[in-house]
């Protein structure tokens, strides 16, 4: 096969994966345990190159730095290495999240790509076996292989860390995401556990503490217990966040609009309504709630924040191609 397209969604953490056992493996510290989102996709295109060629990648119709492509390369090594040949990729991948969010993820990124070499390699691996490869080049995107809730097992090697279905999340599900700041991350995801890690003495509590969330959110989905998600959500958040202040130097994602959208939430539940904080690496504020009461939410925070800052969306599909040449 020569050429390959595929769509994958990103995926929001409700029990967060924060920190490497293995950084080489990207195996981590704790299993996480998210829910994927039907309004945030890559869709990402490959073509194998003729004989002599270079991989290239271009992202939004932008051609990438040498940097940034041999960032792609590593990982299309790994597909070469499976399927046995050399060839040289291009690789084009638009992210469709809007233009002013600033939420473009790496998970529905190299989930989109690891669909798309699979076939075009002709590897056709299951989608649990591609979620260890699609690891290897964001921890996140494991589980961005399927939809509705996914957990992404630790697992004990690098063959058995990958993500598992849990739930397809078709009960009245949704988030409103509130992009407070479009601009690049201070400390990526990558550097920050890194340091939390290597600095926190809160470190060891967040990984005993998340696997007795894990325990609990699992039962609680699968009671559809959507008070008891909500707070084991939230709890698993700020921990992460705490393990972080608590690193030298402190790690700070708040931003005064962080806040300012969890005050709000805050004030929202006090009120009656069921709804939920999570934030990830980023100042951005993501809610949980009932798809049903989305808009009511999204009505409260544009108080505070712009139409264009503030998205609604339902959970989403796992991976698909989208030609079949
Ligand atoms: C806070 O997957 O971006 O979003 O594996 O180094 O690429 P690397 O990190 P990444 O980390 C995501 C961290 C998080 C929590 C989560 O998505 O589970």
């Amino acid at each position: 096969m020569k050429n390959a397209a595929f769509r994958a969604h990103t995926n929001i953490a409700l029990i967060k994966y924060w920190g490497k056992e293995d950084e080489t493996l990207f195996i981590p510290m704790n299993s996480s345990l998210s829910l994927t989102l039907n309004e945030l996709y890559t869709d990402t295109f490959v073509s194998r190159l003729d004989e002599g060629a270079k991989d290239s990648f271009i992202l939004n119709n932008h051609e990438q730095s040498e940097e940034e492509t041999k960032k792609i390369s590593k990982f299309l090594d790994l597909f070469r290495k499976e399927a046995g040949i050399s060839s040289a990729f291009r690789v084009e991948s638009i992210n469709h999240v809007p233009t002013a969010a600033g939420l473009a993820s790496s998970a529905s990124a190299f989930a989109a790509l690891a669909g798309a070499m699979n076939q075009v390699t002709g590897l056709q691996m299951d989608p649990q076996k591609l979620s260890t490869y699609a690891r290897r080049g964001s921890g996140s995107s494991t589980r961005s292989l399927f939809g509705g809730f996914v957990e992404w097992q630790k697992g004990t090697s690098s063959e058995d860390s990958m993500a598992i279905p849990i739930d397809p999340a078709d009960w009245d599900i949704g988030m409103v995401i509130v992009a407070v700041n479009k601009t690049a991350k201070k400390i990526s995801s990558r550097l920050g556990m890194k340091q939390t890690v290597e600095t926190s003495p809160f470190y060891p509590a967040w990984v005993s503490s998340a696997k007795d969330d894990l325990i609990a959110i699992k039962e609680a989905i699968h009671e559809h217990d959507f008070k008891r998600l909500g707070e084991i959500t939230e709890h698993s958040a700020m921990k992460m966040h705490g393990s972080m202040l608590g690193a030298k130097r402190p790690i700070i994602y708040f931003e005064p609009d962080s806040m300012k959208a969890i005050q709000t939430v805050k004030k929202l539940r006090e009120e009656g309504l069921l709804c939920y904080v999570t934030m990830d690496a980023g100042p951005n504020v993501k809610v949980l709630c009932r798809l049903s009461e989305a808009e009511k939410i999204k009505q409260k925070l544009l108080e505070d924040f712009t139409e264009e800052q503030v998205l609604i969306s339902g959970p989403g599909p796992g991976i698909r191609p989208l030609t079949d040449n």
